[in-house]
């Protein structure tokens, strides 16, 4: 097999030649001819039941190929037989529960906290009908119930970076299959599907765009899987837009080197704040203390772009302070983003579940991007030590 960055340049454009084209066309079509109606009909049923492709795409809900290349380039990278593309990491998510659990009546999930805000909202208000036990990693085996239909685990887990065992998770699911949210390692860093993952969840918007303009997501798995998936896209039209199936396919020619790249920038920086007196404690993979399950450097190969850390003084402050680092939720771009999770992507988790679920009141959520390490320190540096200097100021 070819390696990573090769099959990260070249996955998805097979047809490029044929076509002779040298970048993926955007195919806008709502709709397609089909001068003969009985085999418009009969590939109509075709993706109805969950078929890739068809003699036609019929209609743009039911199948588009710009989508269908980037569905195929990031199913290689993440060693899954196809994925389906959905229109932002929600969709996706929201996708996987409703085939896995309310479409065959199986509407109990097991989760493992912390997750993405959304998803934990998701679960916890059971808005597609199922109901969720929130577990701990070592004692998911004991939650899972006969009308269990999923597992849902994040790691590294937004926002606090914790790891958890895939393979030991895989294993106390026994026949439950397992939704592993793989935005945060993106497939460069780690494949859950080699660990017996049914499903791995992307939010595009993230690493694999890249670039903080393009929303979407994406569900790596089996032939069979998918086929219930693209059921549930099409008659819920979750599809994601032909141009942002562009948008995507393009980031994954620059995923490895973009995630080496922060990765790079990162661990310098872990290691900076884990020494700086505004900080009171430092969240990263690559930090000693980090990953008690001595999992990077075989299931997660690097550790990452994402970062975490603990503010002495008012976190907020601290993000006013910034004058380079991009004060915004989101992540995966190509510009230094910072946000408070209480305050912004997990505001609508419960506070005493985030500080069970090791997420402290002060912590701030860093996606390192692109920039100069150096610049990046001296923005970091000199707000939290202006915040910390306000704090030790005596009061009155
Ligand atoms: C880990 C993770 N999963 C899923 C999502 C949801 O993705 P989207 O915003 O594309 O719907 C997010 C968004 O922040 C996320 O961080």
């Amino acid at each position: 097999m070819a390696g990573l960055r090769t099959r990260a340049v070249h996955g998805g454009r097979e047809d490029f030649a044929a076509l002779g084209v040298h970048a993926a066309p955007i195919d806008l079509s709502t709709t397609y001819p089909v001068p003969d109606q009985g085999v418009g009909g009969a590939a109509l049923q075709d993706l109805a039941e969950g078929a890739a492709s068809a003699a036609s795409p019929v209609y743009a809900r039911l199948h588009n190929p710009t989508v269908a290349r980037f569905e195929q380039a990031l199913a290689d990278l993440e060693g899954t037989e196809t994925a389906v593309a959905f229109g932002s990491g929600m969709a996706a998510i929201a996708a996987v529960i409703q085939a896995a659990c309310t479409m065959i009546g199986l509407k109990h999930v097991v989760a493992v906290r912390p997750l993405y805000g959304g998803t934990d909202h998701l679960l916890t208000t059971g808005l597609l009908g199922t109901s969720v036990t929130y577990a701990a990693a070592d004692e998911l085996a004991a939650a899972i119930r006969p009308d269990t239909g999923l597992v849902v685990v994040e790691t590294p887990a937004n926002p606090n970076l914790d790891l958890i065992d895939i393979a030991a998770v895989v294993t106390a699911a026994g026949s439950v299959p397992v939704m592993v949210d793989n935005t945060f390692a993106t497939p460069v860093l780690q494949n859950p599907a080699a660990y017996g993952v049914a499903y791995v969840v992307h939010s595009g918007t993230k690493y694999l765009g890249g670039h903080g303009d393009v929303l979407g997501g994406v569900v790596a798995c089996s032939q069979t899987l998918a086929e219930r998936l693209r059921q549930v896209r099409i008659l819920t039209g979750a599809v994601l837009h032909p141009l942002g199936g562009y948008l995507l396919h393009r980031g994954l020619a620059t995923l490895p080197l973009r995630v080496h790249a922060a990765q790079a920038t990162a661990s310098e920086l872990a290691t900076r704040l884990a020494e700086h007196p505004g900080v009171l404690s430092v969240r990263y993979p690559g930090l000693p203390g980090s990953d008690p399950h001595g999992l990077l450097g075989t299931q997660l190969r690097g550790p990452g772009g994402m970062l975490a850390f603990e503010t002495v003084g008012d976190p907020h402050a601290v993000v006013r302070a910034l004058k380079l680092v991009t004060p915004a939720v989101s992540l995966g771009s190509v510009d230094t983003l910072i946000e408070h999770p209480a305050a912004l992507t997990h505001r609508l988790v419960d506070d005493d579940d985030l500080a069970a679920s090791g997420v402290p009141a002060h912590l701030l959520r860093l996606s390192v991007g692109l920039e100069d390490v150096a610049d990046l320190w001296a923005d970091l540096d000199a707000a939290l030590l202006s915040v910390r200097d306000r704090h030790l100021e005596p009061a009155g």
